[in-house]
């Protein structure tokens, strides 16, 4: 059945789970996170970016999600927008079915802008209102996702963000995270914290320094009701990484977000946990592994299939792992 994420998030509040979001942008992602879900009898949250949606076409997404529901109707299904940078993205996600959206006013619509306090209120509200209206939940952001390590906002080359940011804008403030969500509505916050999108986070395990999981404890005893959202949330096991490098990959040696860091983070008011690189690593290791191991092949389904079968196990692991699992 679907659901929203206002209802998803106040049951895992109140029995202490997290919810991964997992992010798809095809049939096989979909049925792989879908068949994860029913293995482990888990609630799931499928989101879509902006470019997911132009790559998949909005039409062609409804009829995947109704056809996900309709597969697995025992389990609870949340379609979420990811990252939406104007109000408008946001009511066409509405428009097409989905029962949830972000609208990420921590960057200004042209994606490299950090925003003031006033526009990221400003657009969070107009939407809170609009969706409200049509029984979608809402996410927001506060905060800036950039690397402690190197004050670039989106790790990797720096891209995305212009400019050094400073500690400000990288770290979600207490007292102005309490005061967004008072003035906005939102029914969940994405906070800034030290992550970062894409598999190279950091550049070794990270301490307490460059992933501060610390602000997010001070969030939640400031917020205590409010459901918290952990962006960049990818662990980029070492396994992955090994696997996509052996047939033939360049990975630079990178570090994610621990599992126990995440764990650590749930029991601190971190409702919903988004996850995109893992799935692709599982995802394009087993592509590369079956079109390394037989250059013959040319049919899609022979490496497609082993590309579902490590996303279904890697959704399962997350489930497992973040107190999901039964919860459906
Ligand atoms: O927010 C980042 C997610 O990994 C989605 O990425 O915009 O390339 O679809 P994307
Ligand atoms: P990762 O790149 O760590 O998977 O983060 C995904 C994400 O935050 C999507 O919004
Ligand atoms: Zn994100």
């Amino acid at each position: 059945a679907r659901i929203t994420l206002r209802q998803l998030l106040d049951d895992a509040a109140e029995h202490g789970y997290g919810v991964p979001a997992f992010n798809i942008n095809n049939m096989e992602q979909a049925l792989a996170i879908m068949e994860a879900a029913d293995d482990t009898d888990s609630p799931v949250i499928l989101q879509a970016s902006r470019g997911a949606r132009a790559y998949v076409n909005d039409i062609m997404l409804k009829h995947m999600m109704d056809a996900v529901t309709e597969i697995y109707p025992h389990i609870p299904v949340c379609v979420h927008l990811d990252h939406g940078n104007e109000p408008s993205t946001c009511v066409t996600a509405i428009q097409h079915g989905f029962t949830s959206v972000m609208m990420d006013g921590s960057i200004r619509a042209d994606g490299k802008t950090p925003a003031d306090w006033d526009y990221n209120v400003r657009v969070t509200k107009n939407v809170s209102e609009t969706a409200h209206w049509a029984g979608v939940s809402v996410e927001g952001e506060l905060g800036v996702l950039g690397s402690l390590e190197t004050g670039m906002g989106e790790a990797e080359d720096g891209h995305g963000v212009e400019g050094k940011l400073d500690l400000h804008q990288l770290l979600t403030d207490p007292d102005e995270a309490a005061k967004f969500v008072e003035e906005t509505k939102v029914d969940a916050l994405a906070v800034a914290m030290g992550t970062s999108h894409g598999a190279y986070k950091f550049s070794r395990r990270p301490d307490g320094d460059v992933l501060a999981m610390d602000v997010i404890e001070a969030i939640h005893r400031k917020l205590p009701n409010t459901h918290l959202v952990m962006h960049g949330s990818s662990s980029v096991p070492e396994e992955l990484q090994e696997i996509f490098n052996t047939f033939g990959g360049r990975m630079k040696p990178t570090w994610g977000v621990p599992l126990d860091e995440i764990q650590r983070g749930i029991r601190h008011g971190v409702r919903k946990v988004n996850i995109d690189t893992d799935c692709r690593m599982a995802m394009t290791g087993q592509v590369r592994r079956v079109l390394a191991e037989d250059p013959t092949e040319f049919d899609p389904r022979k490496y497609l299939k082993p590309a579902m079968t490590a996303l279904s196990k890697l959704c399962r692991e997350r489930f497992e792992a973040f107190g999901t699992a039964g919860r459906a």
